[in-house]
């Protein structure tokens, strides 16, 4: 923007209320949005901080389809979930709303409508799979088959999960509903398209040529896109899940859901302040900055600018800082194979740690490529930046001045160089905090705020005050005074990062939020002023609680390993009669020892209906008290050749199967069988 704005539009990726929120979410979106916030509103500027839950979408619906539940049961658990999580990490929302609310639906529809209206969007049929039994068109994910490059039975379609290809419904050989397992027909429907191909001068120019500022992943991804040529998108989608089309004759056809989910932006606006939220949204002196995660540009830089375009009374953003990824341990983040640190879980561990995540999470934020978080550096970032620099810094400017000045603010008496040289870095330091937030550089900005703990820890290790007591008290005093204002000066510095700290911190000093233009300032605790009780910052987190951490993830990881479990390849198919060939029957053991002289080995004597037999089996280590078994059934091949095994001849073969953990499991009838029956 040329002129300064009258007002900030703040926007932060609305998460799918589809599962509770991770580390990822909040280093990638909400620590650098709320920082933002936090900082502007210090600046005493009019700004909006607008959040919410994206509540439509294919992937709810088949989670509440699996758990046989409405989707708005699957979106209410997850929206007060996630809606706490923000809460309790301070991130300071205007408002939290949802997709799903009234305001959202009536704001989507008319948006939907004045395009529609003013013809914006192309009308074209096409081809669609639909399952009879059900009675619906199929989103994507709701068809599996065989995947046409990899032969893997079970590709969505939309993509192969095993060779990661990227599908089309129609590539499948072999579809099937997941709804009905039906096979599923083809059917001709109509879905309405916002045809970006039009825009593609505007955004030549709008992105290409005037925010040349843009970060330069957010500006290259766009470059590639427009390069490539866009295409036109469609806004409808055939589900019974999202806001409805309002067009006459649209039965059975909702918004799809990244047409419905950019405006539920504008619809919170809407519910925070009906009378004006037009002020937010459609005045050119508002700067409106998307704070989102990199899988989302396309949709903020391209999608709904074009949809904001079409529409006519609306502004564009001016940035929209996205984030790349943040990794775990090296491996990316994912639901599904519960690879996260969930933040309701850490604050079961952590409480009270709120800004300690935080700060990792800014300090290592993904601003410009993939980072990975680690357990190890959560502990080094920790104990010797939070407690050995800030919290070591508070605390010893604070014990002395209880030490020497029974806790009351000294005065600065007089100063020396030194001390002038050093007061002289604060304004430094808070104009290099202003740089980097104002350019979205985030990590760069905290690292200044610690500079400023820096300085002060410098300061008093340089100065020495205890030596002093005896013989210069009025050094002393000016030394803790400096101490004590530098102090006052970090309340202000740390609150965008650390805002649970600096209440603390306030507080031990006893004095207000100062605002950010008070920054600099060296007479922000007047002299005399009783300090509050002394408390630590922050406390140093051991060895053994990281270890507990990574040990819960390598657990997660061998869970996983068992879920993926392969089953062996099929083998070819056999005819009927070579089933049969197979004599299978129950009987029931009368009793089962281990074999001397092997640790596998069972020995089994089973009543198989007309007298009894010996048969071996290799599961001791499995049943380490065979004679519980005796009474129970067992099933086993009653005609597989007999064979002499450490001197004991075995007759037949009894059944098992591999549990997740590479266990033999007993197969035995479910209920008492005559012995002898036979199993086919
Ligand atoms: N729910 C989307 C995601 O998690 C983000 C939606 S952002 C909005 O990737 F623009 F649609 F609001
Ligand atoms: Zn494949």
């Amino acid at each position: 923007m040329k002129n300064k704005p009258k007002r900030y539009l703040i926007t932060s990726a609305l998460p799918y209320a589809n599962g509770p929120i991770h580390i990822g979410h909040l280093a990638g979106v909400y620590v650098p949005a709320d920082i933002y916030a936090r900082y502007l509103r210090s600046k005493g500027e009019d700004v909006i901080f607008i959040g919410g839950s994206d509540e439509h979408g294919v992937p709810i619906t088949i989670k509440a389809r699996k758990e046989g539940v409405k989707p708005q049961d699957i979106v209410d658990k997850y929206h007060s979930i996630i809606k706490k999580s923000f809460e309790d990490f301070g991130v300071s929302f205007d408002i939290y709303s949802r997709t799903s609310s009234e305001t959202h639906r009536k704001t989507a529809s008319d948006f939907f409508r004045k395009l529609y209206d003013t013809g914006k969007f192309i009308e074209k049929t096409s081809e669609q799979y639909y399952d009879e039994e059900a009675h619906q068109f199929l989103a994507d994910r709701y068809i599996t088959g065989v995947c046409p490059h990899c032969g893997n039975e079970n590709a969505y379609g939309d993509q192969c999960e095993k060779c990661g290809s990227t599908l089309s419904p129609m590539e499948l050989k072999n579809p099937h509903s997941t709804i009905s397992g039906s096979t599923p027909t083809l059917r001709e429907t109509s879905h309405w398209y916002l045809p970006l191909n039009e825009y593609e001068d505007f955004f030549k120019e709008w992105i290409l040529q005037n925010h040349k500022e843009w970060k330069t992943n957010v500006y290259g991804q766009c470059k590639s896109w427009i390069d490539l040529g866009l295409q036109p998108r469609a806004v409808s989608r055939d589900l019974d899940w999202g806001v409805p089309v309002p067009v006459e004759g649209a039965q059975g056809k909702v918004l799809y859901v990244w047409f419905d989910a950019p405006i539920g932006y504008i619809s919170n606006t809407v519910e925070l302040l009906p009378e004006k939220w037009e002020k937010y949204w459609k005045d050119d002196e508002t700067k409106l900055v998307h704070f989102i995660g990199k899988d989302n540009i396309v949709f903020h830089c391209i999608v709904f600018p074009a949809m904001l375009k079409a529409h006519g009374e609306y502004i564009l953003p001016d940035n929209v800082p996205a984030n790349e990824f943040l990794n775990l341990e090296g491996d990316k983040l994912s639901t599904s194979r519960n690879w996260a640190v969930w933040l309701h879980e850490y604050l079961e561990e952590f409480k009270g740690k709120e800004d300690v995540l935080r700060y990792v999470l800014c300090a290592n934020a993904p601003e410009t490529k993939d980072n990975d978080f680690t357990w190890k550096d959560f502990q080094t970032r920790n104990n010797s930046e939070l407690v050995a620099v800030l919290g070591n810094f508070v605390n010893r400017a604070l014990v002395l001045t209880a030490k020497y000045f029974d806790s009351k603010v000294p005065a600065i008496k007089q100063t020396t160089d030194y001390d002038n040289e050093v007061l002289a870095e604060i304004p430094k330091i808070k104009q290099n905090i202003e740089a980097a937030i104002e350019t979205y550089r985030f990590r760069e900005a905290l690292k200044e705020t610690m500079n400023l703990a820096r300085l002060g820890n410098k300061y008093l290790a340089d100065t020495e005050p205890w030596k002093m007591a005896k013989t210069d008290m009025e050094r002393v005093s000016t030394i803790l005074a400096i101490s004590l204002q530098i102090c006052a000066n970090l309340t202000i510095a740390i609150e965008p990062f650390l805002p649970f700290t600096a209440q603390k911190l306030l507080k031990m000093l006893n004095i207000p939020q100062y605002k950010w233009n008070c920054f600099g300032k060296t007479d922000l605790l007047k002299q005399g002023n009783s300090l509050g009780k002394i408390e630590l910052l922050f406390e140093k987190i051991e060895d053994d609680v990281i270890a507990k951490q990574i040990q819960k993830l390598l657990d997660t990881k061998k869970a996983n390993e068992l879920n993926f479990y392969k089953p062996n390849e099929l083998k070819p198919n056999i005819a009927f009669d070579d089933f049969m060939k197979n004599d299978i029957r129950a009987g029931t053991v009368t009793d089962c020892k281990k074999v001397p002289k092997s640790d596998k080995l069972l020995q089994f004597t089973i009543n198989d209906g007309t007298g009894t037999r010996t048969i071996l089996s290799g599961i001791a280590q499995f049943y380490p008290s065979p004679e519980k078994l005796t009474g129970t059934q067992v099933c086993f091949v009653a005609n597989f050749e007999p064979r002499k095994i450490l001197g004991i001849m075995s007759e037949g073969m009894i059944l098992s199967v591999e549990d997740a953990d590479g266990k033999l499991v007993l197969i035995q009838p479910s209920r008492k069988v005559q012995n002898g029956t036979s199993i086919g």
